[in-house]
């Protein structure tokens, strides 16, 4: 009887403890309490300033010739805004950099160490010879989640290659208006779009584990109603009523939350007159409470400075608000510089209007998340990650991306493909040379910059030089007025570029350059073709009707070769607007789903051979 008991127990508590360390969710749930452990042991050794100090995120030129204000005040992570620079900025110069700060942050009392931020927004774009992306207007075309997780992946790479921790992307923006300058940043018009792709490039970030060498951080930006402002007004105001806000613009959050998003950012736009900086009703009740993100919320560049009052009184709206880290451009001397930030809020925690609740909350999100990372055991960059850096294996990645991306609008005569033993092609047009227009925005500089001279690259003339067989002539007729040899003419034009505001514009109509060209080109009466580099769908009405053929290539990036992939049959068009396109600037915003739609080309459009 004794032994039968004892038999029994041993079997209960055998069952017990397999079920406890079989059980996956168990399994989870005891890591997540060693986590909580060590994030609530960490935090109780914290002074306030040291807290206040790991919510602070300054930009790298804030901190020229301040550099030990990084153990001064514990700061909690760094940021590379789309201006700041360093001398070299090659892959080594960075991690070089990278290294030197976090050397800095370690030397704090307690270690800590800051996390870096960049803005990756089409890979590492702020890096000379990493592979650049197209911009997410042309992934948004590839409809290929599959893909544009591999792509993001390749940036995650390269970002860690540089020991670079987060991603300021993806950005789910859904870009309702075309005369907003951040359509390109947006994969297309339709939620669905944001709620697919964005989950797709926050996985291909963050990896199968955030401990992972190359593993980075996704931050899913603006929240919320980026792409929705009336007149599409960068930073401007969202007019909606609060189902169609949710409609339209949440449900990418609520993907990129599911896929394991670590951080939000929020946005510079308002909701009805209310900056989304200070609404706590979306911040916190919406994001945190009914989405459950319990992740990094980092505020946009300066942008609690646009809320109404002093910097003090925008600090304590913000954080009260859900904000757990704020992004600071300014360096000592300037007004709104990190160490007001970090002065005045310890102010507003001893005055009790900010809880110190709340600021425990913030300082263990970003503890958390820095667990996960793994970061306190690998501060350093990993310089064996540079081997893959810019590799031909990358290109490869971001040539499908092209190719994928490329709308056909029209193809008259089967003018494309173009035979490879072509004698005689021409290309015109300025952005047939041109990596920085077929880049566009956030490439090396904020704003982006016309020229060869920005990054490495193939430009649709070397390209079209490498695809086409030994005999046949390539020439470049930059205002396409020598082509009466040709037996076809490739002309590519477009937008040059920009960012944010600078990109905002009420005029959508071609370049005059541009239709110069192509006028040009129309009377010599030879085929031609019309690559169109944008950001998002221009007026174009005539230039298609003259045109023998035309596609939509976006912002492709540094691999042209991923066009002629196409242009010469090797692979047929797959890829399909993400934008409807307006006939005019007066139809502008057109959308899928409005009544009375009669686009030029619908949402969805795309031929094929
Ligand atoms: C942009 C963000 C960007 C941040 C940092 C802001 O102006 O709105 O998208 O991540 O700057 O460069
Ligand atoms: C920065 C960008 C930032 C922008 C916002 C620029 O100076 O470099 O990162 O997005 O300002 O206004």
């Amino acid at each position: 009887m004794k032994n039968l008991a004892f038999l029994s127990m041993i079997l209960f508590i055998s069952v017990v403890l397999f079920s406890a360390f079989s059980d996956p969710s168990k399994k989870e749930s005891k890591q997540k309490s060693l986590l909580d452990k060590k994030v609530d042991e960490l935090l109780s050794q914290m002074t306030l300033n040291e807290k206040i100090g790991q919510m602070t995120q300054a930009d790298i030129d804030a901190l020229k010739g301040h550099y030990e204000d990084i153990e001064k005040y514990s700061l909690g992570s760094i940021l590379c805004g789309g201006n700041s620079e360093i001398e070299d900025i090659s892959a080594k110069g960075w991690a070089d950099f990278y290294d030197m700060l976090q050397t800095h942050a370690l030397n704090s009392r307690l270690h800590i160490p800051m996390i870096y931020g960049v803005d990756a927004v089409h890979g590492h774009n702020n890096v000379t010879n990493a592979v650049v992306f197209p911009h997410n207007v042309g992934l948004g075309a590839t409809r290929n989640a599959k893909l544009i997780e591999k792509a993001a992946r390749v940036t995650a790479e390269e970002v860690a290659a540089t020991g670079m921790d987060w991603a300021f992307a993806p950005c789910i923006a859904v870009a309702r208006n075309e005369h907003w300058g951040r359509t390109y940043e947006s994969f297309g018009e339709d939620p669905e779009l944001a709620k697919l792709l964005g989950a797709a490039q926050v996985k291909g970030f963050q990896g199968k584990k955030l401990s992972d060498k190359t593993s980075i951080l996704a931050c899913a930006k603006h929240f919320l109603g980026d792409g929705g402002t009336t007149t599409g007004k960068d930073q401007g105001n969202t007019e909606v009523d609060e189902p169609t806000l949710r409609k339209l613009h949440l449900p990418g959050y609520k993907t990129a939350i599911k896929a394991g998003t670590k951080t939000i950012m929020v946005s510079y736009n308002s909701w009805n007159g209310i900056r989304m900086h200070g609404n706590k009703y979306l911040l916190t009740d919406v994001l945190k409470g009914e989405l459950n993100f319990n992740g990094i919320l980092v505020s946009d560049w300066a942008a609690i400075d646009q809320l109404e009052g002093d910097y003090k009184s925008d600090i304590e709206k913000s954080i009260n608000a859900g904000l757990d880290m704020i992004m600071i451009p300014n360096p000592p001397g300037k007004e709104n510089n990190y160490i007001d930030f970090i002065t005045l809020l310890k102010e507003l925690v001893n005055e009790n209007k900010v809880p110190i609740s709340r600021i425990d909350d913030a300082v263990k999100r970003i503890l958390r998340v820095k667990f996960e990372m793994n970061i306190f055991e690998n501060p350093l960059t990993d310089r064996s990650l540079m081997a893959t850096f810019g590799s031909k294996e990358h290109r490869q990645v971001a040539r499908e991306c092209v190719r994928q991306s490329l709308v056909l609008l029209k193809n008259e005569n089967k003018t494309l493909p173009i035979s490879k033993n072509v004698k005689n092609i021409v290309l015109a047009g300025k952005s047939a040379d041109d990596i920085g227009n077929q880049c566009g925005g956030w490439t090396i500089d904020w704003q982006g910059k016309s020229g060869n001279v920005i990054t490495g690259g193939t430009t649709v003339l070397q390209a079209v030089k490498n695809a086409v067989s030994k005999n046949t002539v390539v020439s470049y007729s930059k205002d396409g007025s020598e082509v009466k040899d040709a037996d076809v003419v490739l002309v590519v034009v477009g937008e040059t570029p920009y960012a944010e505001m600078f990109g905002d514009k009420p005029d959508l109509n071609l370049a005059k350059e541009d239709v110069d060209v192509i006028e040009n080109v129309r009377k010599s009466g030879k085929p031609f073709v019309v690559v169109l580099f944008s950001g998002r769908p221009l007026i174009i009405e005539k230039q298609l009707k003259d045109a023998n053929a035309f596609l939509a290539a976006w912002l492709p990036g540094s691999e042209g070769a991923g066009i002629t992939d196409v242009l010469f049959g090797d692979f047929n068009f797959t890829g399909k607007l993400g934008h409807s396109w307006p006939k005019t600037n007066e139809q502008i915003p057109i959308n899928v789903g409005d009544k009375n739609y009669d686009p030029l080309f619908k949402y969805s459009f795309g031929l094929k051979y």
